[in-house]
């Protein structure tokens, strides 16, 4: 992947894990493009999953992470922007499957589901895997297809 950039955005369920995971990734050679918000103030999921969306779905990000209270909700909004695949992990081995069999350029992860410990841990399997393309790719076709 030669696009390095990675989009990353929450709502106000906890702004401190979005930006250690923004830090954590510049550690691993990524290009944290990190768009907020800066404070806890609430603010509404679904602007948050589209604005950091968007950034993958023009190809100026060539992934996305993004964080609410479960991942549900933002992950929900990032899957209306055309394009995107985003899913929600609370484990590593799911982690590396969205990107190895279901191409998924966002992940979702959930504040209050997860710790800090394990969401780095899902993060790093998310963007150490690769699509596995094949009968896979057929597939992740199909998806894009329901987009028509
Ligand atoms: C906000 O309280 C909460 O609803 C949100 O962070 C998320 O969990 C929604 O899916």
């Amino acid at each position: 992947m030669t696009n390095k950039r990675i989009v990353l955005s929450s709502d106000h369920a906890d702004i401190g894990l979005r930006q250690a995971i923004a830090a954590h990734v510049e550690t691993l050679g990524w290009e944290a493009v990190d768009i907020g918000p800066t404070t806890s103030e609430s603010t509404p999921y679904p602007k948050h999953g589209a604005e950091a969306a968007q950034r993958v779905a023009s190809g100026d990000c060539a992934l996305g992470i993004i964080v609410c209270g479960t991942g549900q909700g933002i992950m929900m909004a990032a899957n209306k922007v055309k394009g995107v695949r985003c899913g929600v992990c609370s484990d590593t081995f799911s982690a590396k499957m969205i990107r190895g069999h279901n191409d998924a350029n966002m992940l979702a992860l959930g504040a209050r589901v997860i710790g800090a410990g394990l969401a780095m841990e899902i993060v790093e399997a998310f963007l150490s895997a690769e699509f596995e393309g094949g009968r896979h790719a057929t597939r992740v076709d199909m998806i894009t297809a329901l987009e028509a």
